[in-house]
């Protein structure tokens, strides 16, 4: 018996992986983060699989959950939103899984600042401009940032920032980010990425505010940098002609004699 945890994706029910898809079709028992997991995913379960939306449940009662499943000797396949190696809670029920010698395993998903990207159809890191992208967020009613991550600090770097749980504070986040990227620095804030409504809103850090207007809607990412924008940013070193690499050695006597 395994729990396998499983990154379900940003919203569109075709962006899990196979594995993750597979797993869910082997395991008789499915617990997903209800509030953000497509509920579409959940027709890949086996029939008469036991179903259950861990949005309102503690961390106690979906351990319980987990501990009975294993006493059956039944798989378990574990959603949640994205990835699951950020903001998944996924790190205290396996903490809480090994000291009760429960095995699992993790299968990644698509994270939602990757989904958010492709909606903009945007590279994040362009050679000249950005080399960094900075998962961040700021604080919540259930977490404090540690004193050091701060949105200036990270905006003092210049790298693109994926900002995470922070669209009702829009305000705050432009006034920390405008005097290091600039009023004019470009901005993103794509709405529930891949899912059927999808909203982006282009801006700069000067117009952003009057360019969302009163969306409430909390799922949401805000990506900020000068990449967003950018058509003036250097070609990158990997496919220039006289780039000497492996797959494409130049000259006559190539530099990579066993490079088939
Ligand atoms: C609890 S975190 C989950 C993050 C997730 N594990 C991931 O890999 O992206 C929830 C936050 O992720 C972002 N998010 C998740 N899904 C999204 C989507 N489809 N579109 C835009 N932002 C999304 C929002 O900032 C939201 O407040």
């Amino acid at each position: 018996m395994t729990v396998h945890f499983i990154g379900a994706g940003p919203g569109a029910a075709d962006l899990i992986t196979l594995r993750g898809r597979d797993l869910i079709a082997s395991s008789p028992v499915c617990l997903y983060a209800g509030s953000l997991v497509p509920q579409a995913l959940l027709a890949h379960c086996p029939p008469g699989a036991r179903i259950i939306n861990t949005a309102p449940l503690s961390l106690d009662e979906i351990v319980a959950e987990l501990s009975a499943a294993h006493a059956a000797g039944q798989d378990v396949a574990r959603l949640h939103s994205g990835d699951l190696s950020v903001w998944s809670a996924m790190g205290e029920q396996l903490r809480r899984l090994r000291a009760l010698n429960i095995p699992y395993d993790v299968t990644p998903g698509v994270p939602s600042f990757a989904a958010a990207a492709a909606a903009l159809a945007t590279e994040l890191t362009l050679p000249g401009l950005t080399q960094s992208v900075v998962l961040t967020r700021t604080s919540g009613r259930a977490t404090a940032m540690p004193e050091a991550e701060n949105l200036p600090a990270f905006a003092a770097t210049g790298a693109t920032l994926a900002i995470h749980l922070s669209v009702h504070v829009l305000e705050k986040v432009v006034t920390d980010l405008t005097p290091h990227y600039g009023p004019d620095c470009p901005v993103a804030v794509v709405w529930r990425a891949t899912w059927p409504d999808e909203r982006i809103v282009r801006a700069t850090l000067a117009t952003l505010q009057t360019a969302i207007g009163a969306e409430m809607e909390r799922t949401a990412l805000i990506l900020v940098g000068p990449a967003l924008a950018a058509e003036g940013f250097e070609e990158s070193r990997l496919y220039a002609g006289d780039y000497d690499r492996r797959f494409r050695p130049v000259g006559t006597e190539p530099r990579f004699p066993d490079a088939k």
